[in-house]
């Protein structure tokens, strides 16, 4: 009986708590720069990430077959990466091209995991599961570029916090009124409101419609008229992992559908990536619909919005995550409230998806 335990204890130990056949973003197309060999953990691997002469990103797991030295630490040889510590050579598929070492051959284990990569909408996405790398399982999100250039930014932020928790924050919108100070505030309008749910297995979309007196005030100033009451809405989409779309708009104009056609708003893209079950990698897109070719404007505002992550979301999901001394929320059977509709079934959701990946 004990011998069957322990065999259960580790295949359970060597499952990921992941989904893995999907993609998450690795890194903002703008930190691989160059010639430079860019490192990061992602889903609890080392991972290594450089372009090749002709820009084209390349991924592999950043650790040397031989004595496993980080790879990143090595030199390029063209869009070869040579190791550090022996100097064994390898190509972008990963595989041994150069061994310095006796009689030159090369040894059949010398091959490095790589993994498959897109890179799309400012952002260089992964896919580390071991299932053919399926773009299909990317959502569209062209509306991000679609406007002039100046009027998109991405940022990134790292967060000592399971990446759960963050996709809970976005889907909950109702902290924003306590979080946040008055330049997204509601004025107390979106906690009463239950959200509008359109859910399947792969997607869980939640929208809220409401007045407010004045504006949000990153959206007031571009109204017709400033200072009176407009029309909001917030419209968010989770897909699997961890991919938030949201849409927020404001109108004065009687009537027409809430959406960023008639309003004055902006198309944003929340999305994380583990590092751990403990730490993640946070990313942020944001285009706006106004004043596009403001590109001042443009830097003022992600800064502004890197800056309320960093001061007021992430400091509480930080302590909540080491309050709850867990990932497993629901297990921790904790108060649920109106507000709790959205994130709820976004964690069933991923549960499941996890359970009948490990199945199959
Ligand atoms: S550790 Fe890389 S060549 Fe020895
Ligand atoms: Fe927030």
């Amino acid at each position: 009986v004990n011998a069957e335990v322990k065999t259960i204890q580790f295949q359970k130990n060597t499952t990921s708590p992941f989904l893995m056949n999907c993609w998450y973003v690795a890194a903002m197309s703008t930190d691989v720069k160059g010639e430079e060999l860019f490192h990061r953990t992602i889903l609890n691997k080392p991972v290594l990430i450089y372009r090749k002469m002709d820009g084209t990103p390349i991924a592999m797991l950043d650790r040397c077959p031989h004595r496993f030295a980080p790879l990143h630490l090595g030199k390029r040889v063209g869009d070869d990466i040579s190791c550090l510590y022996h100097a064994l050579q390898f190509d972008c598929e990963g595989q041994c091209t150069h061994n310095p070492h006796g009689n030159g051959l090369i040894p059949k284990a010398a091959k490095v995991p790589t993994f498959t990569l897109m890179e799309k909408y400012g952002f260089i996405w992964i896919w580390m599961g071991d299932e053919a790398a399926d773009p299909g399982k990317l959502p569209d999100y062209g509306e991000l570029m679609s406007g002039h250039p100046n009027s998109v930014a991405q940022t990134y932020m790292h967060v000592n916090a399971n990446y759960q928790l963050l996709t809970d924050n976005v889907m909950d919108l109702s902290h924003i009124d306590h979080v946040h100070g008055e330049i997204i505030s509601t004025r107390g309008q979106l906690s009463p409101l239950i959200p509008k749910i359109q859910e399947n297995d792969r997607m869980v979309r939640a929208g809220w419609e409401w007045k407010q007196t004045p504006a949000m005030l990153i959206l007031n100033q571009f109204l017709p008229e400033p200072q009176t009451e407009a029309r909001h809405f917030f419209d968010i989409t989770w897909t699997p992992p961890s991919h938030i779309q949201l849409s927020v708009g404001a109108t004065q104009t009687p009537e027409v559908q809430l959406n960023l056609e008639n309003c004055v708003g902006q198309y944003d893209l929340h999305t994380t990536t583990p590092e751990t079950e403990d730490s993640t990698h946070y990313f942020f897109a944001t285009r706006r619909n106004h004043i596009e070719e403001d590109i001042e404007y443009n830097q003022m505002k992600i800064k502004a919005m890197h800056e309320a992550f960093e001061t007021e979301d992430i400091p509480i999901l930080e302590m909540v995550h080491q309050q709850m001394g867990t990932t497993d929320f629901l297990g921790l059977n904790p108060v649920l409230m109106s507000n709790d509709i959205a994130p709820v079934k976004v964690r069933k959701a991923l549960l499941k998806l996890i359970a009948q990946e490990q199945q199959s």
